[in-house]
């Protein structure tokens, strides 16, 4: 085991790294596309697909964690981003386990996958105590990946951009 490693242990199909520049085109085609980012205000742009970049990068270099990009192990292939970070929900900040697929990757169990093992890092190295995934109401593939990894519907509230959420959470220690 490498106790220095700063992102979650590998799973059966999945690796995960730390986001770069070099990711931007991987990224920029996950965020821009509508139907990935159809509960969130809007897709994003290639600048702000660069600025999830540098906010992750600036989360690695502040807290030690952040969305990492996740990969097909076999072959390299770009599938999307899962991980840890701070999250403001009515006044309180928590560390929230997030998850992004390729449309035509959906549906294969990577986000379950993928966010199982960013739980038991958040767990085991962090030390995090209070996990919580904070999903739009109608939004029933992340709903299930938040089940499916242990957390359990808390409440109903609103984001700091205004739209309804559903707050999932579970107490990792
Ligand atoms: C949420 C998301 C990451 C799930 O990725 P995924 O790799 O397809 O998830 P999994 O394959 O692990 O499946 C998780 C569950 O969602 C279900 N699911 C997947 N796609 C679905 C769809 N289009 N409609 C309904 N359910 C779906 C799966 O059946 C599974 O549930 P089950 O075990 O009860 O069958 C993916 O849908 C996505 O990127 N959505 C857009 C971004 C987003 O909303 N992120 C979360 C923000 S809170």
């Amino acid at each position: 085991m490498d106790l220095g490693r700063r992102t979650p242990e590998d799973t059966e199909r999945l690796a995960f790294a730390e986001m770069t520049v070099d990711d931007l085109d991987d990224m920029a085609a996950l965020l821009g596309d509508a139907d990935v980012m159809r509960y969130y205000p809007r897709a994003k742009d290639r600048a702000e697909a660069l600025g999830w970049i540098r906010w992750n990068q600036d989360l690695y270099q502040r807290e030690g964690f952040g969305l990492w990009t996740i990969r097909l192990r076999e072959t390299g292939e770009f599938v999307g981003d899962c991980g840890l970070t701070p999250q403001e929900v009515d006044g309180t900040i928590d560390i929230e386990v997030g998850y992004h697929v390729r449309g035509d990757l959906q549906g294969h169990g990577y986000a379950t996958e993928a966010a199982i093992a960013c739980r038991d890092h958040a767990r085991d190295r962090l030390g995090v105590e209070r996990l919580i995934a904070i999903v739009h109401p109608d939004n029933t593939p992340s709903q299930r990946v938040a089940e499916k990894i242990g957390l359990r519907f808390e409440r109903a509230t609103t984001s700091r951009s205004g739209l309804p959420v559903r707050v999932y959470a579970a107490r990792l220690a």
